[in-house]
Parts: C-alpha cells; structure tokens; sequence
C-alpha cells in the first residue's frame, strides 16, 4: 500500500476500551480502509501479519487480535510489563536550560487563591523538567515596582502607621488607597514618591526595601507550607530591569518600531488589529516617561535569552493575559531581543470559581487569601481526621491534619486540566474517594502497611514480579505506563495526567488488595504480590513527589 495516501492519518495505539480486549487497541482502521478503498478487516489481518513479524513487536506484544469491523487488540508480555516497571525515569537526551516563570505575585498585595494556579502549576513543571535532567531557572518576576509603591511608600511613612499593620498586606492595600483617594495632600506626596523612586533616592528606597521585604516574606510563607520549590534567589522582580529599559528602548528605536501617539511612545505590529482592522499599539513609555508592564517584559526576555542562556522561556500565567504575550513575543522577534532557536510560550491556566460558577470570593465579596485557604484546609483535614479516628494521639493528630491539608489543595488544583475554568469544592477537595490526594496517600499507607506485616523486605522479593492473571495485570500494566506519562506531562505541560495514571494505579491496588489473597496465600503468590505491592508503594510516593505532595507512613 501507498504511504503517501496515508498522510495524516497515523496509527491510533489507545489503552484498550475493556480489560478483556487485551492492552491496547489500535484504532483508525477504518479511515485508513476507507481512503485505501480496502476493506477494514482485511486490511487489520495485513498489518497483524506485518506487526507479527516484525521483530521489536515480537519482544513486547504476546497477542494480537482482530476485533469488530477492523480494530487490533494488542496484549503485552508480562516480562515486558514488570521490565517496565523497573526502568528508571527516561533522562533527557537533549537536556536544555527551560526558565520557567511562575506564581509572580504583585507585591503590593498580598498573595491570594488567583496564584493558586500559576504556582502550583509552575512549581510541578519546574520539578517534571528537573526529574528528566533539564536544567531549570526558576524566575519570581514579583510586580515590585510602579505607581502603587509611591502609595504604599507615603503610607508607610504616614504617622498614626506601625510595624503591625503590615501583617495584613490587603488592609494595609486598602487603607492606603483610601487615603490616596480622599485626601490631595497624600496623593501628591504619594506621587512625589513615584519620581523620587525612578530617581533611586535613597531614602525612599530604604522605605520601599523595607515594604517588599515585608511582602516577600508573606509570599515566602506560603511558598513554605504549598511546598513550593520558590526561593530568594528565584526572585527576579520588576524593579531589576530599571536600568535595562533604556537599550531596549533603544534597540526598538534603533529597530524603527515606535510611534509617537498621544505623546506615549508606542509599537504597533501588523499582526494586531481590533474589529475594524486598525493596528492596536503595546504602549512601551507613557507620556509621563514611566514604563509599563510591556516593556518591562521585553527587558526580562533578553536576559533570560542572553544572560541565562534560556533555550526554552515559559510563562505560567492564566489566560487573561493571553494577548499581552502574544504581543510582547511578536515584538521580542521583530526587535531581535530574542534569537529564532529560543523557544516562547504562555503556558495558560484557567480560573477557580465557586459552586455557582461565579469567581471564588470570600463570602463579604473579597478574594480569598492563600493564607486563609491553607488555615482553613488544615483546619478541616483535622475535623474529618478526628471524626474517624477519636483515639488518635493528638500530636500525630496535627502532623497529619497538615499534611493531607496541604496536599489536598496542591492536588485538586493538579488534577484539573489547567486551561479549563474549575469549582473549587471543599468537599471534592478533601474526600477520600476518588481522584484526590487523601485517596491516594491512603492507598500508600495501605501499600505500606502490608510490607510491614509480611515482615519482609525487598531483598526476600523477586526483583521481576511477572503478574499472573488479570487483577495483577491491570496494576502493572498501569505502574508501565507511568514513566510514558510523565512523559506527555512533559511535552504538554499538564499535570492532571500524572494525576489521572496515579489514581488509576491506586484503584487497581485496591481492587488486588480486596480480591486476592495475599498474605495468606501459597508461598510463590505471596512474594509475588509482595513485591509488585512493593512496586506501588514506590510508584505512588515517587509520582506525589513530583506533584510536590509528600506522602504519610500512616493515616
Ligand atoms: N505580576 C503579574 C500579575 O500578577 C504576573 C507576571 C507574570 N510574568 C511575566 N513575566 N509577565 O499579573
């Protein structure tokens, strides 16, 4: 048969639909027939020929089946499942420097369930690229500068203010807004402020120091308890690009790109027109000479292409901000701020929103800070804790109240596909069924509860565990496929796959765990599930790990 007649429509190899048909199904016979004018299963006898013969199959598949009006059913050797599961995760041959941009919260305010995402997201990825021997720059670009910090600055300064009310970043926010509006004296002072920044006073840089430092260490408290991979030295804010702007701005001049309009200086790109097809500007300088966001951005883009040396820039940063970097990718090229082979992207999230499908607010119409989230999922991780277990000792009480409330956020957040918008459902969040971390992290601890009863370690246990029948099949077959996925999370940037196969490795442990015998059965079967139990254990606590949720011995 011709190939060419073929192109665009690959083979579709898919986990097969039910346990019974094998494996995996190859898929797409129909079309292929269709467009041959061959019939289908004849067409799915040639390639079973071709497959059977074919020497590399003949290693892996154990069966092939023709099924329905044209479809292949493939069962793999059960050798070449546990070998699988055995393999190390695939490094990286083509290790590349990936700067990955996430969580970048604006200093003014303080941190809250909006970040949630970009954080979280960015922070699994960050450990995804890590785990397969990339090399990741981890880049905070906090919103530290800008008209609001002259506000700040000046309320800070303001006399009836103390120490303690910083601890709550938001009030502070307010309150020094609403003295900006209502009272001309502070909002002048509050601009002079502004200018005295952009000319590096001093003294008003030691105020403006004090504040970010202050905000920071809120972010940092966070960072902490979500187990986020975000330190110091990842905090390159918007206030380190100051004294670049000026060559960029040069560079787009030089480039010919700007245009006075409105005496802001401005760059308008063919590629951006609004309905009636006029040109759309990125403002780069307003007309009061202060920067804006855009250009910021431009200058951060050099650095991560020239001095950090990126091969891959990623932006996690939801979807609101779509046309922002469209915009500033398009002008990076064109201004050659960024050569061909750097790769860019805006890797999108969508929002959380409540169960009415509104954004997720506070009751009094606030957004909901992550300071609050986290209390609150500890908080009600014990309740349900102690309403199951009233003798549990209570200093274990709250170790463990901790970390399932922490996981449960980090892992109902991972487990959603990121661009799509989600209801965030306590409820959902915290149960332990279903696809959610308490699920998971019990099936662990059951995983390792039978280890311990066996009394036996790894060294009594046959290092290729070859499943015999189909419940064991499922479970390794599911653990197979593991290293695969993290794969495809790592090509596509989505977690809620790892979420997915783990889950499905933890329902069919338990199917094994409730319908075979294992520490009563016949000596050969019992070290035989021991040790693919063993293999679970592993899987489940090095998958959360990458999720960045840690697992519990006991729960
Ligand atoms: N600080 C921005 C915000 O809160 C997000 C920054 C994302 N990163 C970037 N390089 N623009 O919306």
């Amino acid at each position: 048969m011709s190939r060419s007649n073929l192109d665009g429509m690959p083979a579709l190899i898919q986990n097969a639909s039910r346990e019974e048909f094998g494996d995996y199904q190859v898929n797409g016979m129909m079309a292929a027939a269709k467009r041959l004018k061959e019939n289908p299963r004849e067409l799915a006898g040639n390639l079973k020929q071709a497959l059977e013969s074919d020497e590399t199959i003949e290693e892996i598949v154990s069966k092939i089946e023709i099924a329905g009006p044209g479809f292949l059913n493939l069962t793999l050797k059960p050798d070449f499942l546990i070998r699988a599961v055995n393999s190390p995760p695939p490094q990286t041959d083509n290790a590349e420097t990936v700067v990955v941009d996430f969580s970048s919260p604006n200093l003014a305010k303080e941190m809250h369930v909006g970040h949630l995402r970009t954080t979280l997201i960015g922070d699994t990825m960050a450990r995804v690229f890590e785990y397969q021997g990339h090399k990741v720059i981890r880049q905070n670009h906090v919103g530290d500068w800008g008209t609001q910090f002259g506000m700040l600055i000046a309320y800070l300064d303001s006399a009836g203010t103390s120490a303690d009310d910083l601890k709550d970043l938001e009030i502070f926010y307010q309150k020094a807004k609403k003295q900006f509006d209502e009272d001309p004296d502070f909002a002048e002072k509050s601009r002079s402020y502004v200018v005295a920044l952009q000319q590096d006073q001093p003294d008003v840089l030691v105020k403006w120091r004090a504040f970010i430092e202050i905000s920071m260490s809120h972010c940092e408290a966070i960072y902490s308890d979500l187990n986020v991979t975000l330190h110091q030295k990842d905090t390159f804010g918007e206030s380190q690009y100051k004294g670049t702007i000026p060559a960029i701005m040069e560079t787009l001049t030089k480039e010919g790109l700007i245009t006075k309009s409105n005496s802001a200086l401005c760059v308008f790109l063919d590629e951006f027109t609004d309905k009636n097809g006029e040109k759309q500007p990125v403002i780069v300088q307003k007309s009061d000479g202060g920067y804006l966001y855009s250009t910021t951005d431009l200058a951060a883009i050099r650095h991560r292409a020239h001095e950090l040396r990126a091969d891959r820039i990623l932006y996690f940063v939801d979807a609101r901000q779509t046309l922002h970097f469209k915009q500033i990718f398009a002008l990076a090229r064109k201004a050659g701020l960024c050569p061909p082979k750097v790769v860019m992207d805006h890797i999108s999230n969508g929002a959380i929103l409540n169960k009415a499908g509104k954004p997720f607010k506070t009751r009094d119409g606030n957004t909901v800070k992550l300071a609050d989230l986290i209390k609150e999922s500890r908080e009600r991780a014990k309740e349900i804790f102690l309403a199951k277990n009233d003798k549990a000792d209570l200093s274990s009480v709250e170790e463990i109240a901790n970390a399932i409330g922490i996981a449960s956020i980090r892992y109902s957040e991972l487990s959603k596909h990121r661009e799509t918008d989600y209801v965030f459902d306590w409820e959902m969040v915290l149960s332990m069924e279903g696809n959610t971390a308490p699920y998971l992290m019990y099936m662990y601890t059951r995983s390792k509860s039978l280890l311990i009863r066996s009394e036996l370690t790894d060294s009594d246990l046959p290092k290729e565990p070859q499943p015999e029948g189909p419940i064991e099949r499922r479970l390794v077959l599911k653990m197979a496929q593991l290293n695969d996925v993290i794969d495809s999370v790592s090509r596509e940037c989505l977690p809620h796959l790892l979420c997915l196969q783990l889950y499905e490795i933890a329902t069919a442990f338990a199917r094994f765990y409730e319908e075979l015998p294992i520490l009563s059965s016949p000596e050969k079967d019992r070290l035989r599930r021991l040790a693919i139990t063993s293999k679970v254990a592993t899987k489940l606590s090095n998958g959360l790990d990458l999720l960045g949720i840690k697992v519990l011995e006991k729960m």
